[in-house]
């Protein structure tokens, strides 16, 4: 059986290996853009996620900076495998004993396609127990287990005759920063958010408006990212920091390092993000938000009809998430906000860099105006799109339906 095992005795989170970033469908080549400015050199990874050369090290900088990766993942072997007793036996290869504390805590996850598996559970059982039995074979003890994903997560990947042995060094998924303390309704999650901005083409530079804020995840995102904060700062737990060799103070630099300096006087600034919404409730929601995630002081809010934002004299990016109609919102009412949208962008927004995003694709038609682009970004299991629209000052568009 042809056998490849990615690492040094005892093992070292300087040892290169392949990483794999997974990200939600649609958003694999702004997660290889973002990697590529970044200064890493990627390979493709399938539909969902990116792949490149790198050490724990690596994994641990990039779970920290990365806004698009849901996850970062190291591989640890790669093996043919075409029955589960010889996944037993490719698992029971890998020396857990440098990879899982003795009073730790382990779980497995799969994704398994295979003839021989029509229950992934078998699969994870598998794997479960031939890290316990080499574990207990050393030392008469065993790490605890079970479904949790708070401490080491092992993933394997097992499809054809190959399985894949992985280190999910991430744990939790990565959209979970750790600043949305109120929801509000129908919220983004902060990836998504993340790749909205980066496709609008947003750096910070320009005003950003987001009338219908919600609990304000594309104006904490964006105030992230105009002020260079790593997304990741605000999170305490990786599942990296539950591996034997899990060095603090190397996680400490690394944190350091990608922290930028405070500005000599005052607070760090950046041109204007105003975030409104005709809801008190999400308004209260965005400043509570923003204050966890220690941006408030960048974001201007205010209660009030999208139509009655107040606008910046600079021009820059706007950005609508209205509801779709699907979980929230009663149609006829949004029936009469879509095409109110197209209008507001028409007299208010010439000049620019205007996006609707919504997964509601009839609606949109009612939009009324010509897109510029249509890029699909699925929201977990709704279709839906990012529609893009260049207002010229002073012009009002010929009216066009988006398919
Ligand atoms: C889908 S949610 C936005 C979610 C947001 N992107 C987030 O991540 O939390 C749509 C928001 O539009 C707001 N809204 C609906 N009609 C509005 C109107 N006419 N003017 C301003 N906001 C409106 C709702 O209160 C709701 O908060």
């Amino acid at each position: 059986m042809q056998y490849s095992l990615h690492l040094d005795r005892p093992m070292n989170f300087e040892t290169t290996s392949t990483l794999r970033l997974s990200c939600s469908p649609g958003q694999r080549d702004l997660l290889a853009d973002e990697l590529e400015h970044l200064g890493v050199t990627t390979q493709q990874g399938g539909p969902t996620g990116v792949e490149c050369q790198g050490s724990l090290l690596d994994a641990m900088r990039l779970n920290l900076v990365s806004r698009i990766a849901m996850r970062v993942l190291y591989r640890l072997s790669s093996f043919a495998c075409t029955h589960p007793d010889e996944l037993s036996v490719g698992v029971s290869k890998i020396p857990w004993e440098d990879i899982i504390p003795l009073n730790g805590y382990f779980t497995v996850t799969c994704t398994v396609d295979h003839p021989t598996i029509d229950n992934t559970m078998f699969a994870s059982l598998k794997v479960k127990d031939a890290i316990v039995d080499r574990i207990r074979g050393i030392f008469s003890r065993r790490p605890d287990s079970g479904p949790l994903r708070n401490a080491a997560v092992i993933h394997l990947h097992w499809a054809g005759d190959t399985a894949q042995i992985w280190i999910d060094t991430s744990g939790q998924k990565l959209a979970d920063r750790g600043y949305r303390k109120m929801p509000h309704l129908a919220p983004l999650r902060e990836t998504l958010a993340a790749a909205i901005l980066q496709q609008s083409g947003y750096t910070g530079a320009a005003p950003l408006v987001i009338p219908m804020c919600g609990s304000g995840t594309l104006a904490i995102e964006a105030a992230l990212m105009a002020t260079g904060r790593p997304p990741g700062l605000l999170r305490s737990a990786y599942g990296f920091q539950h591996l034997v060799a899990f060095n603090k103070d190397a996680w400490d630099t690394i944190r350091h390092d990608a922290t930028p300096p405070k500005p000599r006087r005052g607070r760090t600034t950046c041109p204007p993000i105003i975030a409104t919404d005709i809801n008190p409730d999400a308004v209260t929601a965005t400043q509570r938000n923003a204050e966890t995630a220690g941006v408030d002081h960048l974001i201007q809010t205010d209660v009030c009809d999208f139509a009655d934002t107040p606008m910046p004299e600079e021009k820059g990016h706007l950005i609508l998430h209205p509801e779709y109609g699907l979980r929230l919102g009663e149609q006829h009412d949004l029936e009469l906000l879509y095409p109110r949208m197209g209008d507001f962008l028409k007299h208010r927004c010439g000049g620019w860099s205007s996006w609707i995003y919504t997964g509601n694709l009839e609606l949109a038609k009612l939009i009324g105006l010509r897109t510029s682009c249509r890029v699909p970004l699925r929201n977990a299991k709704v279709d839906a799109r990012l529609f893009g629209y260049d207002v010229w000052e002073g012009r009002h568009e010929r009216q066009d339906s988006p398919s």
